[in-house]
């Protein structure tokens, strides 16, 4: 994290919808993925704790977001990018945009689109019919919670997510939970 973000309080971060994503989260995805190596988007990188650990699994890494946070590509509007920069899209987008990022991802044309969303996602009655219009092929709920304030709350982590992942033509869902790979 840069020292610009790492010394905002938490209250600051969570307004700039903020949360770097633990290592592990990235880990579980890509190996239950296991995707031969490919050009993958992050749409929403913020410092690239996500799309350093999709690198590591040999795959070329587009990076963008609206911010300038001196990795990847600052500036971009994910939501206003009229095409596609690589076939895979994953990312752990702001929480407030999930719902437009998941339909631009699919509207896109994305062969596979992967998005970390709180566990609770798909309970919500308005969340019913982009469900049903954008059926995932896997729900994946981790079966730990990650510390997405890196140890700054005493490392007493409170949030569950999950990853969703839509796979073109395929819209059977299926779910699986996810271990903490070790
Ligand atoms: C929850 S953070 C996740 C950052 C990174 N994906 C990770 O997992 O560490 C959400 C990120 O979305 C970015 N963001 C917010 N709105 C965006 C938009 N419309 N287009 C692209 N990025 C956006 C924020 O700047 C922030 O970096």
């Amino acid at each position: 994290m840069s020292d610009v973000l790492a010394n905002r309080s938490a209250k600051d971060r969570r307004k700039l919808d903020y949360y770097p994503t633990p290592p592990e989260v990235t880990h579980a995805l890509m190996q239950f993925l296991n995707l031969q190596p490919t050009s993958v988007w992050e749409c929403a990188c913020g410092e690239g704790h996500m799309a350093e650990v999709i690198a590591e699994y040999g795959h070329n890494v587009i990076s963008t977001d609206i911010r300038e946070t001196g990795y990847g590509s600052g500036g971009r509007d994910f939501l206003l990018e009229g095409k596609l920069l690589a076939p895979v899209i994953i990312t752990n987008p702001p929480f407030q945009e999930s719902e437009a990022f998941i339909r631009h991802s699919t509207g896109l044309g994305a062969e596979v689109t992967a998005m970390l969303l709180k566990s609770q996602y798909w309970h919500a009655a308005k969340r019913a019919k982009l469900f049903a219009e954008h059926p995932p092929a896997w729900v994946l709920p981790l079966t730990w919670r990650p510390d997405f304030l890196f140890g700054e709350k005493g490392g007493a982590p409170t949030m569950e997510v999950l990853w969703t992942v839509w796979i073109r033509g395929q819209t059977d869902t299926r779910y699986r939970v996810l271990a903490k790979p070790i």
